[in-house]
């Protein structure tokens, strides 16, 4: 049983939104280009970098949702062994396409039901996704099932409300009448309230550009 079979039609809609966003090959193909070469791509990885600096080299990463894999051949390259995975099987097949190392692999796999044993890797990066989740509910699905299969730390991040981009944003939508259901802000202390749900804590919190952007890493480690 996933762990979304029992939640709200609005969280469920959502969820099902993010996942057929994706699920495309021209999707992939415009994904694979969007982030490598730009400043926003160094300062998440620079963001990933420290939240991970104590973790030990040759531990075993999972990188979920790994998209075209950008951050999971940056986890390759800091040491780790780095297991990808993503629910678009297009998102797969062009991670893939760069694939030449055997301490990187690709997988289809749903967040919500991860087929890998309990305490399979020894941290998760969940890069992207949560400001896809508006509802609680379905945040606090998907921080339950990567800690079912995490023994150490989780890193996630999540669009921050308090940033000029999230306020501007904010002013925009209430000028057009739009209440958005995707690509969310939500504050710090809502975020924290679903991390304490789930039996975790915060352990670091890391800046893409501190008030400005609301790409926001957050170090979660077991309560
Ligand atoms: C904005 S992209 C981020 C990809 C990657 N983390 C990165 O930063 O480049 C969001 C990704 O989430 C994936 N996704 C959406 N719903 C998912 C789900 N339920 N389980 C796993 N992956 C999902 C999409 O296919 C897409 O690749």
């Amino acid at each position: 049983m996933s762990a979304m079979d029992k939640i709200t039609p609005f969280s469920q809609y959502t969820y099902e939104i993010c996942k057929s966003r994706f699920s495309s090959e021209k999707a992939a193909q415009i994904y694979s280009q969007r982030h490598l070469f730009s400043k926003k791509n160094k300062r998440e990885q620079n963001c990933i970098r420290q939240a991970l600096a104590s973790t030990s080299k040759q531990s075993l990463i999972l990188d979920l949702p790994c998209g075209t894999g950008r951050i999971s051949y940056f986890l390759y390259e800091l040491g780790f062994r780095v297991t990808g995975a993503d629910y678009s099987v297009h998102m797969i097949e062009e991670a893939n396409k760069q694939l030449h190392v055997s301490d990187i692999s690709f997988e289809q796999q749903d967040i919500m039901s991860i087929r890998h044993p309990d305490h399979t890797f020894q941290a998760a990066v969940c890069n992207r996704l949560f400001h896809h989740y508006p509802a609680a509910e379905t945040r606090r699905a998907a921080l339950k099932e990567l800690m079912r299969v995490t023994d150490g730390p989780i890193i996630v991040s999540f669009f921050n409300s308090l940033s000029l981009s999230a306020c501007f944003s904010k002013v925009k939508n209430f000028l057009k009448n739009k209440k958005p259901i995707d690509r969310v802000p939500i504050s710090f202390y809502t975020f924290k309230k679903d991390i304490e749900a789930c039996g975790l804590k915060i352990d670091g919190s890391y800046y893409c550009r501190f008030g400005i952007s609301p790409q926001t890493y957050l170090k979660l480690v077991k309560k």
